[in-house]
C-alpha cells in the first residue's frame, strides 16, 4: 500500500471506532456515537481532530491484542455559530468509553489547550468509567482530569453533557463543571450502581431512580437540565453557550436589538390584590426580557426560586428570581444553593445580574435548620455580596426579613434597587409583626378579632409598601411596573463599564 493509502485506511479505521457491530449496538439503545455527537454540535466542516491516532498501552490481560486508534475518545476543536470550542467526545464502542491512560492524556490535552487559549471545553460523557485493565493508571488519569477542571473553573465555561452511563469517580469531573445536562432513559450519574447499593444498604432500586435525568433534575439538582433525546441535549448545549462569553476576559456576545415601545402594560395588573395570592413569576420574566431569550436553568429543581439566562436589549443577563408560585417563593436550602451557584457563574463570567424579589423569608422548621439553612442561606447572601458584575434589584412584592437582606439589597452592594408600588418591604408579615408587637393591646381588647384587624391594618398602612425603603434611599426609585423593562435597559447600559474589585486576597471563604 503506497503511503497515502495507509493514511486514508488508519483514518477509515479510527472512524470505525470499536467497529460496526458495537455502532449498530448503540444506535438500538437510541444513543449516537462520539462522532455522530460532534457533528450535530459543531459548524459543519469546522471540527478539527487531535490525536486520531493515539492507541493505549496497556499489556495486561491479553490488551495488546484489542487496540482501537483514538482510543475511546474523540477530541479536538470547532466553532459553535462561529465561536471556538474544544470538546472531547467519549466512543463507548471502545472499551465502553472506559478512562485509559491515553484517553485521560488526549481530554487533558484539549483541556490545558482550551484554557491556554480561552475558549470554553465541552464533555460529551458516554463511559463506563475508569479502564478496569488498566487499574490504578486510570484512577490517575481522572484525577489529572478533574484538577484541570479546577484549575479552569471560573477561566473558561465548562460544560458537561451525560450521553450514557457515568459512574464511580466518574461523576466528579462534571460535578465540577458548570453545567450538566442529561439525557433522559440512556444516561445515569452514580457514585455506586444499583448492584453495590443493594449489597450495602439493602436497597432495592433502578439504574432510573438512583442517578437517571429525572432524579437528578429534581431530587439532587446535579443536572441543570433533562433533556428528552440526545438532539434536545445537543441544541440545548449550543443555546446555553450563546450566553456566555469565550472566558473570564471576555464579555457574551451582544445580539443584535433594535429599541422599540419598551412599555409592558400587562405588568400593571400581574400582582393580585391579595398579598397572599400566588403569581408565576416567569410571566413577569417574559415580559421584561427579550422575546422568548430565556433560557431557565434547573427547572425542576428548587422551583421556589427561578434563575436562568435571558438577553435584555441583545445583552445576556442572569436573573435570579423568587417564585411565588410555588411554596410562597420561600428560600430553603435547595433554592439558596441553587441561586449561589447560578449567581457565582455570572459574576465568574461577566454577565450582570437581575434579581426579582418577591419573597416571605427563610423557611422555618427542623428539617431546614437541620438540613443546615443558615448556611445554605449564607452562600446566597454570600455569592450576591460577593459579585460584583452589574447588580440590578426589583421588588415586585414580598421582602421581608433577612430576605430582603440577601436578595441583592442596596446594603450588600446592588447598583440600582427598584420597586413597585405593590412592594412590601418589612421586618415581617403584617399578622406575624402585629402578634408580636400589640400582644398586650390585643388581649386587653374587648373585641380581640377586631383589635387585632385595626392594629394590622395599622402596620400594613406603615410598613407593607415601599415607601419606607425609598426615604431612606434603600430604594432608589418606586416604578411603574410597565415601565420594568426600559428602565432595565437603560440601568445595564449605565452600568456597561462598571469596574468594581474585591479585596486583595488569595480567595474568599464561602460556606461551602
Ligand atoms: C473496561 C469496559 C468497562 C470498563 C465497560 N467495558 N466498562 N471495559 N473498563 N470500566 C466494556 C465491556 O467489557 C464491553 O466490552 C463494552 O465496554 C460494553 O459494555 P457492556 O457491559 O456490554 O455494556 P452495557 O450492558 O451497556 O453496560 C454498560 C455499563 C457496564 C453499565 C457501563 O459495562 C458496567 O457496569 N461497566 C463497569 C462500570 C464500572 O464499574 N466502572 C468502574 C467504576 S469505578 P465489549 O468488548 O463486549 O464491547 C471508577 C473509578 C473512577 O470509574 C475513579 C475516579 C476517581
Amino acid at each position: 500500500m503506497d503511503k497515502v493509502s495507509v493514511l486514508k485506511q488508519k483514518i477509515k479505521e479510527a472512524h470505525l471506532g470499536g467497529g460496526a457491530k458495537r455502532i449498530e449496538s448503540q444506535h438500538k439503545k437510541g444513543k449516537l456515537t462520539a462522532r455522530e455527537r460532534l457533528q450535530l454540535l459543531l459548524d459543519e466542516g469546522s471540527f478539527e481532530e487531535i490525536g486520531m491516532l493515539v492507541t493505549h498501552r496497556s499489556r495486561d490481560f491479553d490488551m495488546e491484542k484489542e487496540v482501537y486508534l483514538g482510543d475511546g475518545v474523540v477530541t479536538g476543536y470547532g466553532t459553535v455559530n462561529g465561536r471556538l470550542v474544544y470538546v472531547f467526545s467519549q466512543d463507548f464502542t471502545v472499551f465502553g468509553g472506559s478512562l485509559s491512560e491515553t484517553h485521560a492524556e488526549k481530554i487533558c490535552k484539549v483541556m490545558d489547550l482550551a484554557m491556554q487559549n480561552g475558549a470554553p471545553l465541552i464533555g460529551l460523557n458516554d463511559s463506563g468509567g475508569a479502564r478496569i485493565q488498566e487499574g490504578v493508571v486510570s484512577l490517575g488519569g481522572y484525577a489529572d482530569i478533574f484538577h484541570r477542571n479546577v484549575k479552569s473553573s471560573g477561566v473558561i465555561p465548562q460544560i458537561s453533557a451525560i450521553m450514557g452511563p457515568c459512574a464511580g469517580g466518574a461523576v466528579y469531573s462534571p460535578a465540577i463543571t458548570d453545567f450538566i445536562m442529561m439525557v433522559e432513559n440512556t444516561s445515569y450519574m452514580f457514585v455506586t450502581g444499583p448492584n453495590v447499593v443493594k449489597t450495602v444498604t439493602h436497597e432495592t432500586v433502578t439504574s432510573e431512580e438512583l442517578g437517571g435525568a429525572q432524579t437528578h433534575a429534581s431530587k439532587s439538582g446535579v443536572t441543570h437540565f433533562a433533556c428528552a433525546n440526545e438532539v434536545e441535549c445537543i441544541e440545548n448545549i449550543k443555546r446555553l453557550i450563546s450566553y456566555m462569553p469565550q472566558n473570564c476576559e471576555e464579555d457574551a456576545p451582544v445580539y443584535p436589538y433594535e429599541q422599540g415601545n419598551e412599555a409592558r402594560p400587562a405588568l400593571n395588573s400581574l400582582i393580585p390584590a391579595n398579598p397572599n395570592q400566588p403569581y408565576d413569576i416567569k410571566d413577569v420574566i417574559a415580559e421584561v426580557t427579550d422575546e422568548g431569550s430565556f433560557l431557565e436553568v434547573h427547572k425542576d429543581w428548587a422551583e421556589n426560586i427561578v434563575v436562568g439566562f435571558a438577553r435584555l436589549g441583545g445583552r445576556s443577563i442572569g436573573i435570579v428570581a423568587n417564585q411565588p408560585a410555588y411554596l410562597a417563593g420561600v428560600l430553603d436550602n435547595n433554592a439558596s444553593r441553587k441561586g449561589a451557584r447560578f449567581t457565582r457563574f455570572c459574576d465568574a463570567f461577566n454577565i450582570p445580574l437581575l434579581v426579582l424579589v418577591d419573597v416571605p423569608g427563610f423557611l422555618p422548621g427542623t428539617d431546614q435548620e437541620w438540613h443546615g439553612i443558615i448556611i445554605n442561606g449564607a452562600k446566597l447572601l454570600y455569592a450576591l455580596s460577593e459579585a460584583t458584575v452589574p447588580k440590578v434589584t426589583v421588588i415586585t412584592r414580598k421582602a421581608y426579613g433577612g430576605a430582603y437582606d440577601v436578595m441583592n439589597s442596596k446594603h450588600i452592594g446592588a447598583d440600582l434597587n427598584f420597586a413597585w408600588p405593590t412592594a412590601e418591604i418589612a421586618v415581617m408579615g403584617a399578622k406575624g409583626a402585629t402578634e408580636i408587637i400589640f400582644k398586650k393591646e390585643i388581649s386587653e381588647a374587648a373585641d380581640q378579632y377586631s383589635k387585632m384587624a385595626e392594629k394590622e391594618a395599622e402596620y400594613v398602612e406603615k410598613f407593607a409598601n415601599p415607601y419606607a425603603a425609598a426615604a431612606r434611599g434603600f430604594i432608589d426609585e418606586v416604578i411603574m411596573p410597565e415601565d420594568t423593562r426600559m428602565k432595565l435597559i437603560k440601568a445595564y447600559k449605565m452600568l456597561e463599564n462598571k469596574v468594581v474589585t474585591n479585596p486583595k486576597r488569595k480567595h474568599g471563604n464561602v460556606p461551602l
